[in-house]
């Protein structure tokens, strides 16, 4: 089997994030979201794993290089705009070959890994072999109506009024009947080929197409709310572990780790939390529930519920919770004055203050 994991796509929903990096770089608990989904690849044994990029690949290649960190062999393979789920199988034909192969959202989150899934896969071995999950609201995704054995008796891609609360998680298996599908669907009104048609298609030519519903933990980490909702949730497993200094003056509660280089002095680190490396913590209460990355400054504040990424800081703020705190941002005081704000707010930025 062979894996094709996509990290191409525009992310407008997590701007101004996404302006300056690609929506899968987005860190939870400190590490990239496209690398739990690469290591999830891998502990199925699937080691040929091709990744769409779009105009962000040279950040996407960074991250992942060739893949030998992991025991990988990656692919990049370049798509030339956001032109749907089912292009990118299209144009991924040669990398794939006749091959059995599993697609990967790279920005979907299952951080109890897909293994079941694939052992469902294999077991069956259907044409196609989607994953469902019951969301309140499933109008924002792919929406399946299933039979009673778990076969797919329709998808539809973003309802505006769903037939079942059954989501499509953003982890599909295929055998080699996907190519003819996806050659055979138009683009749907969102300009996109939807690999949800391309699946549909495989449905109404009386193709096996099975179902398995999820119960492990999921989030398409496609804006900030379920960043941050993740990364709690990935916190909750952390292991211990203090590799950074911590004086006498401070304290730490919970599931704590401190990076290599970081530094935390006369503050108060409430788990589960990690301070990533190099950063320095002073005067400060940090947590729960909270991710600082490298190089940071966290001084005289106090910070829950909310990720920094690398290179910001914060300094003299109380009271901050989540928050998701961009690459190198400030956020700072202004004088002694409490009944002013100075704001330097990119585009799409949100800013909430006390009313
Ligand atoms: O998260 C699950 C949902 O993912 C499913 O329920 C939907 O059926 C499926 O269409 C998809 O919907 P989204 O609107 O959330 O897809 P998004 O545009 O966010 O793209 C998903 C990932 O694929 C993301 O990492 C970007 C990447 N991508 C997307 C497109 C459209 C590409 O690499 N190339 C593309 O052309």
């Amino acid at each position: 089997m062979k894996a094709l994991v996509l990290a191409g796509g525009s992310g407008t929903r997590l701007r101004p994030f996404s302006y300056s990096m690609p929506k899968q770089l987005i860190p939870v608990a400190n590490v990239p979201v496209l690398e739990y989904v690469v290591r999830n690849v891998l502990d199925l044994g699937v080691t040929e794993i091709g990744v769409i990029v779009g105009d962000r690949v040279d950040e996407i290649r960074k991250a992942l290089g060739d893949g030998s960190r992991f025991g990988a062999r990656l692919t990049y393979i370049q798509q030339d705009a956001p032109r749907g789920l089912a292009h990118t199988v299209a144009i991924a034909r040669d990398f794939l070959g006749d091959d059995d192969f599993v697609m990967y959202l790279g920005d979907n989150m299952l951080p109890e890994g897909i293994a079941d899934i694939a052992e469902e896969f294999t077991t069956h071995r259907s044409a196609a072999h989607v994953v469902v999950y019951k969301v309140p609201d499933p109008r924002a995704f792919g929406v399946a109506e299933l039979g009673p054995g778990g076969e797919v008796l329709r998808l539809v891609e973003k309802p505006e009024q769903p037939r079942s609360d059954l989501a499509l998680i953003g982890v599909y298996f295929f055998t080699a009947a996907i190519h003819q599908a996806v050659r055979a669907i138009e683009p749907s009104a969102r300009g996109e080929l939807e690999i949800t048609d391309a699946i549909q298609w495989l449905v109404s030519a009386g193709a096996d197409v099975r179902a398995s519903q999820y119960e492990g933990y999921w989030k398409d980490t496609g804006n900030v709310e379920d960043v941050l909702e993740c990364n709690r949730y990935v916190l909750e497993s952390l292991r211990p572990a203090v590799e950074g200094e911590v004086d006498d003056a401070s304290v730490l509660t919970g599931p704590v780790v401190i990076e290599e280089g970081a530094r935390i002095v006369r503050s108060r680190i409430e788990g589960p939390a990690i301070i990533g490396a190099g950063t320095v913590v002073e005067d400060s209460h940090i947590g729960p529930h909270t991710s600082i990355g490298r190089g940071c400054v966290v001084a005289g504040s106090r910070l829950e519920y909310s990720i920094a990424l690398d290179g910001a800081s914060v300094t003299g703020v109380q009271g901050l919770s989540s928050s998701l705190i961009g690459r190198s941002a400030t956020v700072g005081t202004v004088g002694e004055s409490t009944d002013r704000y100075r704001l330097v707010v990119g585009d799409d930025t949100r800013v909430e203050v006390a009313a």
